[in-house]
């Protein structure tokens, strides 16, 4: 029952019937339209934990490639996290208009999973990227932060909080460009302002109602450690500016390949976030310190907002909007 499939995507096929007629014949998608490849990654990246392995597919018919998330009903089920599953799948219904959101295509189950068809991001996480070199240039740094920033500005906009932004959920795909995901733990703000079908050239439709978010949530969830807003901390209260808190620690952590807030353990981790006890390493570039110090402000609204961050000296030359997802991926 708490399966069933509302507002799942479809492909619509043009066919001619047997007297000539041309007729759209709605085509749902499953299991047995995939050819499964690759494990591209195994459940514990999530933080929600609730999903099996992201596999690597292929479209039969039509031989696209996605990335298919496997979901085990029963551990969902026992574990609790029935809710995650659906703010994951009814935010990412509600984010399809962006290329720096990971979209969800097709969502179907079988007796045992519950799977979701996305976007193959195959650059891998940007944490992986950053790992591998320690540190990014300004100029790689400013690249990969605009294209988060935009996406941000895209999912507020669409009324979504992310609440667990950080490099591991920051995926990127063949060109390099930034997929977000992982919407497990987003928080929907507004009733959506658009109808509930967009004109959507590939067919997938809304379904995102919003009736199986429970407000409650909102005052219980604490994302990674490191990236966790002192508005969270203190009120236990997220806001979109909680969002651009983390954004402040991954610029920080591009820059300085680690993240601003780190400790032994979560605990000293909280106590260095709430008390803003954080060191910039030396000779960081003074522009980008300029800018992470109007974003790690404890007051959730003196923080830089989203034009404010766009028009800051350090995106100075970035061209904004459409112009930004063409650019050629800068070296890294
Ligand atoms: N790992 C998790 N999600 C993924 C995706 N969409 N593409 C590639 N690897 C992933």
């Amino acid at each position: 029952e708490e399966w069933k499939d509302k507002g799942a995507a479809v492909e619509k096929r043009r066919e001619v019937d047997a007297n000539g007629n041309v007729v759209v014949r709605v085509v749902k998608r499953g299991v047995r339209d995939f050819n499964f490849g690759r494990t591209l990654g195994e459940g514990s990246y999530s933080t929600v934990s609730y999903v099996l392995f992201v596999l690597a597919a292929t479209d039969r018919t039509t031989l696209k490639e996605y990335a298919i998330k496997v979901l085990d009903k029963r551990h969902i089920i026992k574990e609790d996290k029935v809710k995650y599953v659906n703010i994951e799948k009814n935010t990412l219904n509600r984010l399809t208009q962006h290329p720096g959101v990971v979209r969800l295509y097709y969502t179907f189950q079988d007796e045992r999973s519950l799977y979701f068809v996305l976007d193959l991001a195959t650059g891998g996480e940007l944490l992986s990227t950053l790992k591998r070199l320690g540190t990014f240039d300004e100029e790689c740094s400013r690249y990969y932060a605009a294209q988060i920033l935009d996406t941000i500005e895209y999912m507020h906009s669409r009324g979504v909080i992310h609440r667990d932004l950080k490099p591991e959920n920051v995926l990127l795909d063949d060109k390099m460009r930034v997929k977000i995901t992982d919407f497990g733990t987003a928080k929907i703000l507004d009733p959506p302002r658009t109808p509930r079908h967009e004109g959507d050239p590939n067919g997938v439709s809304g379904g995102d109602t919003g009736d199986s978010i429970e407000e409650s949530r909102a005052n219980s969830f604490v994302g990674t450690a490191e990236y966790v807003s002192p508005e969270l901390l203190n009120d236990k209260a997220t806001c979109k500016a909680s969002d651009l808190w983390a954004f402040g620690c991954i610029v920080f952590q591009l820059l300085a390949g680690r993240p601003p807030f780190k400790a032994g353990n979560e605990y000293q981790t909280f106590q260095k976030i709430v008390n803003l006890e954080y060191e910039f390493p030396k000779g960081f570039p003074p522009v980008a310190k300029d800018l992470i110090q109007k974003l790690l402000v404890l007051d959730p609204a003196k923080r830089l907002k989203i034009d404010e961050i766009k028009s800051h000296e350090f995106f100075q030359g970035v061209e904004w909007g459409p112009a930004l997802w063409k650019r050629k991926a800068p070296r890294l």
